[in-house]
């Protein structure tokens, strides 16, 4: 028996049906938000991910030399790729929509929820710096889940890498960068920790502890804001502030109830620069369900064109722990799928004449090919998954009529080919 990497899946059928049922879910839903498809290569220069995903990204990829001495990598990220995508046309009419459902890798340690290959929708808007853009990106991510039927089960934390800045500068941080990383960590490490370090990069201990409570919790907008004025002084955020109130009260006079402010998503990646925001179940037993935010020096860095950019992506792995956890791990559109039958020699040439017939107004259906027994065909037909057996003997050819069988009711009905659907 030859063995599979560690951190790779396979997905057999009856998987595989219901994940292409929650993809199609996907498109569906950023084809209503205004998103156009797009595709990009599996394999790219390793160049472009030191460009600009950051440190932590980079130690994961799956990279080597090709036969030409080129440094090439496996995608770890699928945003790279698309603002690559993105400068190469300067041509196109902004704002630009695109999403996309690619495979990605990175080396991780699996576990609950990681893999070493998954597949994320990435959905991203460039070209339009307005708030608006931030509240349809974190729109389209619930209005996928709760077409998933996860309405309820999950909250998105959002947050303000600007504002963050100004409270690390207030209190007197001389690495932003190296804090916001730290306060990445924040759950992953222990309090000591993060104060010590918080405390090595020029800020006081009694104001990294406040730090600390701060960003333990998450907050409604309004006591986020209130907390932020009164404990850490952060000079005129004004702006930073209105703008994302104004994004959350949109949000909720849409709908979308369970968006709270969270102060250490911060997110891993490098590019960030404004909103950032993450999708966790509601009760906090996974990983983040999907991740994002504004990064809208990306495009600088690879072309030297500015370009306003914004999105997210939602992978394939913690959507399904939480799909089987709340019993949605099943296909909800109610597909027939029919087995045909004949019941003698012409029935079965019959059965194959009418499968090909209602293939073409594209009725899934078999014709049963495994011998004259009408008992193992009928068996068959239920073992194999079909909803329906379609029975063809003379008097059915006689009356141009068909013997349709519902397999899950018993319920029986004699219909014209042109019926069955
Ligand atoms: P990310 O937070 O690295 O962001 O990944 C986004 C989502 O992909 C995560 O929330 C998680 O659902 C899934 N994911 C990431 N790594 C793994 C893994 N090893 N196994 C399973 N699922 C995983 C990005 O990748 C950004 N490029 C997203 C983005 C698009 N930002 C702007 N546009």
């Amino acid at each position: 028996m030859i063995e599979k990497l560690k951190g790779f899946r396979d997905f057999y059928p009856e998987d595989m049906e219901i994940r292409e049922e929650i993809f199609s879910k996907m498109r569906k839903k950023a084809k209503v938000f205004g998103f156009r498809p797009i595709d990009y290569p599996s394999l790219e220069l390793l160049e472009m991910f030191r460009i600009k995903s950051g440190d932590e990204i980079l130690s994961q990829t799956y990279s080597f030399k090709d036969r030409g001495d080129r440094e090439i990598t496996l995608i770890p990220e699928a945003t790279p790729s698309t603002v690559r995508m993105l400068v190469t046309r300067k041509d196109l009419p902004r704002p630009v929509r695109w999403y996309n459902i690619p495979k990605l890798w990175r080396y991780e340690e699996p576990q609950s929820g990681r893999t070493r290959e998954h597949m994320q929708m990435n959905a991203d808007i460039f070209g339009d710096d307005s708030l608006e853009a931030d509240a349809d990106t974190i729109g389209l991510a619930c209005s996928i889940l709760d077409s998933l039927g996860l309405r309820g089960s999950y909250e998105v934390r959002v947050n303000e890498r600007g504002i963050m800045e100004h409270i690390l500068k207030s209190i007197g941080s001389k690495d932003i960068k190296n804090d916001l990383a730290t306060i990445d960590r924040f759950h992953k490490m222990k309090r000591e920790d993060i104060v010590e370090r918080l405390v090595s990069s020029g800020i006081e201990e009694q104001k990294a502890i406040l730090l600390c409570e701060f960003v333990e919790k998450s907050y409604t907008i309004e006591e986020a804001e209130q907390i932020i004025v009164q404990k850490f002084n952060p000079g005129n955020i004004t702006d930073l502030m209105g703008r994302i109130k104004e994004t959350f009260r949109i949000l909720k006079e849409n709908g979308f109830e369970n968006i709270v402010y969270n102060p250490s998503t911060v997110r891993g990646l490098a590019y960030y620069t404004g909103i950032v925001f993450e999708g966790f179940d509601r009760e906090g037993k996974f990983r983040s369900i999907f991740g994002g935010g504004r990064y809208n020096n990306l495009s600088a860095l690879f072309s030297g064109m500015e370009i306003p950019a914004v999105g997210f992506g939602m992978g394939d792995a913690v959507l399904e722990n939480l799909m089987r956890e709340k019993g949605l791990w099943k296909n909800t559109e109610n597909e027939r799928r029919y087995y045909i039958i004949g019941l003698d020699e012409k029935g079965r040439e019959e059965s194959v004449r009418v499968a090909f017939r209602l293939r073409q107004r594209d009725v899934q259906c078999v014709a049963h090919s495994g011998g004259k027994n009408l008992s193992n065909a009928l068996k068959n037909a239920t073992k194999l998954n079909f909803t329906h057996t379609i029975l063809i003997g003379k008097n059915e050819m006689d009356n141009g009529k068909y013997t349709v069988r519902d397999l899950a009711s018993g319920d029986q009905k004699s219909m014209e080919m042109d019926q069955i659907g």
